[in-house]
């Protein structure tokens, strides 16, 4: 739980009927989720496509909630969006829906761009239509757009760098990246051209419940029960800041509620952590938690692997504005979140084990497979 906003939840907060897209996503089904509980009189209305890495199971719990309607279908899909927003009388869009893993950007970097860039445009621009044909009658005050974005648009740091900040300069290093970075200067320019009230939150990398076996923490403790190797790109010395999920839901509930409209907020946990040290974390916690590991210790299965290009060294969130200006705060440290993240992958085998799919598998061969770490067709195409 954080803390109290400055001006309360309970007087800040009127009904709403919000548009989650992306949410049957990782991030997006864990705020799905803590929105339904959090305000059972708002209507809820998720819109994803249902890529690879949506998953109607990360939202079974609420399929017979009346404030609940899920519709499959693409951002990029100016009709359905519009007809969406209409007929759902929207009021705020909570924008979740990405291509959103950095190692599918260097082998696929198209898709990026059409999510990313050319989705969050069609939904930008449909969201201005139905603003500006409803605000006369409804008042300017009442219409969100939040936009959910990505503390890699600012680049990569030196150790000795000072943390990211609000006004860090641009300097995206992937194509995921420069694709995020992209929609971030859309959803920007929305504010200042059109006065539409937007707002961007950059955040550092998240995990929890529901997240993508491809991502490093899943695939670790995937990959600790199945007894495979635990492939650490490069020298195993990148830094990134995690920030448990939950933590993240609620700073983005804040910004919703509080946030100033053309305002950006960076989230982060502040828990900086280098990868080889987080990577034996979970094989501590594995082994003391696992039933029977396939190989014991999990350490043994550590395999450095060729280092993805263009790889960021470090990621660090001053996320200073926020706890000022909106009194939020991170309350859970990296220890306790891969704890109960830990607990919650060895308890719901049911969930991960189908998302290891024929596609997933082929994707994994493309990344993994050859025997000096990255096959051979990721190499030539750097
Ligand atoms: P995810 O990959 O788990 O989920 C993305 C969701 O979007 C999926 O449900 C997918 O089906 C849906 N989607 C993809 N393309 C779509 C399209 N064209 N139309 C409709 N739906 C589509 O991603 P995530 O990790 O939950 O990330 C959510 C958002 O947060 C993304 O915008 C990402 O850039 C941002 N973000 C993520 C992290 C992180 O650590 N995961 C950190 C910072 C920012
Ligand atoms: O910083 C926010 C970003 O965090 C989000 O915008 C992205 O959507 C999200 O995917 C995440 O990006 P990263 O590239 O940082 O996350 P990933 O889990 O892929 O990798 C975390 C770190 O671990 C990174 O330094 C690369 C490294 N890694 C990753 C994998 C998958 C490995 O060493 N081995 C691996 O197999």
């Amino acid at each position: 739980m954080s803390k109290e906003p400055l001006a309360s939840q309970s007087s800040s907060h009127r009904d709403r009927r919000i548009l989650i897209t992306g949410g049957a996503g990782f991030i997006g089904s864990n705020f799905v989720h803590h929105w339904c509980k959090r305000y059972p009189n708002d209507r809820v209305v998720v819109l994803d496509a249902l890529t690879y890495a949506g998953n109607l199971n990360n939202l079974a719990a609420l399929q017979n909630q009346p404030q609940f309607r899920f519709v499959q279908g693409n951002i990029c899909d100016a009709v359905l969006v519009q007809n969406l927003l209409q007929e759902e009388a929207i009021d705020t869009v909570a924008h979740f829906a990405a291509e959103s893993h950095v190692d599918r950007s260097i082998l696929n970097p198209g898709s990026f761009i059409q999510t990313n860039v050319v989705g969050t445009f069609t939904l930008l621009e449909a969201f201005r239509h139905h603003w500006q044909t409803d605000v006369a009658q409804v008042g300017r005050d009442r219409y969100r757009f939040l936009h959910v974005s990505t503390d890699e648009v600012y680049g990569s740091l030196a150790p000795e760098d000072p943390a990211f900040c609000e006004t860090t300069p641009y300097a995206p290093n992937s194509p995921y990246s420069a694709s995020k970075a992209g929609s971030d200067h859309l959803a920007r320019a929305y504010f200042h051209t059109y006065g539409m009230p937007t707002l961007i939150t950059n955040c550092s990398n998240n995990y929890g419940p529901y997240h993508f076996p491809e991502k490093l923490i899943p695939l670790m403790c995937i990959n600790i029960l199945l007894g495979k190797p635990l492939p650490v790109y490069g020298d195993g010395q990148n830094v990134r800041d995690w920030l448990y999920v939950g933590d993240h839901c609620s700073a983005l509930d804040r910004v919703i509620h509080a946030g100033q409209p053309g305002e950006t907020y960076n989230i982060g946990g502040n828990n900086e952590v280098k990868n080889i040290e987080l990577v034996r974390l979970i094989c501590q916690v594995m082994d003391e938690r696992g039933p029977d590991l396939p190989v014991s210790p999990a350490e043994n299965l550590i395999t450095f692997v060729q280092d993805r290009p263009g790889h960021d060294r470090r990621y660090a969130i001053n996320a200073s504005k926020i706890q000022r200006e909106l009194g939020w705060m991170p309350q859970v440290t990296v220890e306790q979140g891969l704890r109960h993240t830990i607990e919650w992958y060895l308890h719901n085998r049911d969930w991960w084990q189908p998302l290891l799919s024929e596609d997933y598998q082929r994707y994994y061969q493309q990344v993994y497979a050859a025997p000096e770490g990255l096959s051979q067709e990721y190499v030539v195409q750097r």
